[in-house]
């Protein structure tokens, strides 16, 4: 193995180095990803994590929910993801009906998800319901990413993408779920969508690392939708910190394309061949 190789590999994240990050009480970055260019460009940013989120159905696809998206499509998505990759972990979300039917199921999709997309790490929602699923996965020697609190693809049932873990009941389901995943075997678990004092009281509770969206400071990291992270939505959530406005700097681009191809300008004769 050349020096190159060895030093890339040493850098590159694991779980097992994210579990001493939470040891060390340094903070983990995540974000989600869905293509080559925007997983090139996070990954030499030194983000930790790029998820490969069935919010793909939102953002990419134009979907109400995440409901719609088929397994086939994240595989598509992590794939063009993971080429852009030399250090960051992709994660490959397990979409709507791709675990929920039975164990089996569950552990078939997780192992297309790195066979054929090279994901490196799983992600599924739920807690007590799917810990046998996770049991499953990692035993087939695929590390999982749990996710508790509110989980898109329980939107129905939810009545609605609401915060959860209000109230005692809420709060214990949400304790017994992160509780449930970690005891399955998942490397770290996703808090979305709960108060910021249950966020600090799970994180506190648990080993493994827990990354939060719209769970608060104290979670051992933090992930953001890229779409909203660079504004190239319409509409945010309150917990979203908006870091770039890339919406409003592609539509100034467009409108000076428009304009310059309307009166001729573009292209000129430094943008032609001779
Ligand atoms: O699909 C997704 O992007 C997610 C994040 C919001 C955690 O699950």
């Amino acid at each position: 193995m050349s020096n190159v190789t060895a030093s890339a590999r040493e850098h590159r994240i694991t779980v097992r180095s994210l579990d001493q990050r939470k040891r060390k009480g340094e903070p983990i970055t995540m974000l989600t990803a869905y293509d080559f260019t925007f997983a090139r460009i996070f990954d030499a940013a030194g983000i930790d994590l790029l998820l490969v989120g069935d919010s793909l159905g939102n953002v990419v696809q134009g979907c109400d929910t995440t409901l719609p998206v088929t397994l086939d499509e994240v595989i598509y998505h992590t794939r063009l993801v993971a080429r852009g990759v030399r250090r960051s972990l992709v994660v490959g979300d397990m979409p709507f009906g791709s675990y929920q039917v039975s164990s089996e199921d569950a552990v078939r999709s997780a192992i297309r998800m790195v066979k054929e997309a090279g994901a490196q790490a799983v992600k599924l929602e739920g807690g007590v319901q799917v810990a046998e699923s996770i049991e499953r996965i990692v035993g087939a020697q695929i590390p999982v990413m749990g996710h508790v609190g509110l989980t898109p693809q329980s939107v129905h049932k939810m009545g609605g993408f609401r915060v959860q873990g209000r109230g005692d009941q809420g709060r214990t389901r949400v304790i017994e779920d992160a509780l449930a995943v970690q005891a399955a075997g998942a490397f770290a678990v996703v808090l979305e969508g709960i108060p910021a004092e249950l966020g600090r009281e799970v994180t506190q509770r648990l080993d493994i690392p827990t990354i939060g969206i719209g769970a608060g400071p104290d979670c051992d990291g933090q992930v953001l939708v890229m779409h909203d992270l660079l504004g190239l939505n319409d509409w945010t959530p309150s917990f979203v910190k908006q870091y770039a406005n890339l919406g409003a700097v592609a539509s100034s681009a467009a409108r000076s394309f428009a304009e310059e191809v309307g009166n001729r300008k573009f292209p000129d004769e430094a943008h032609s061949y001779r």
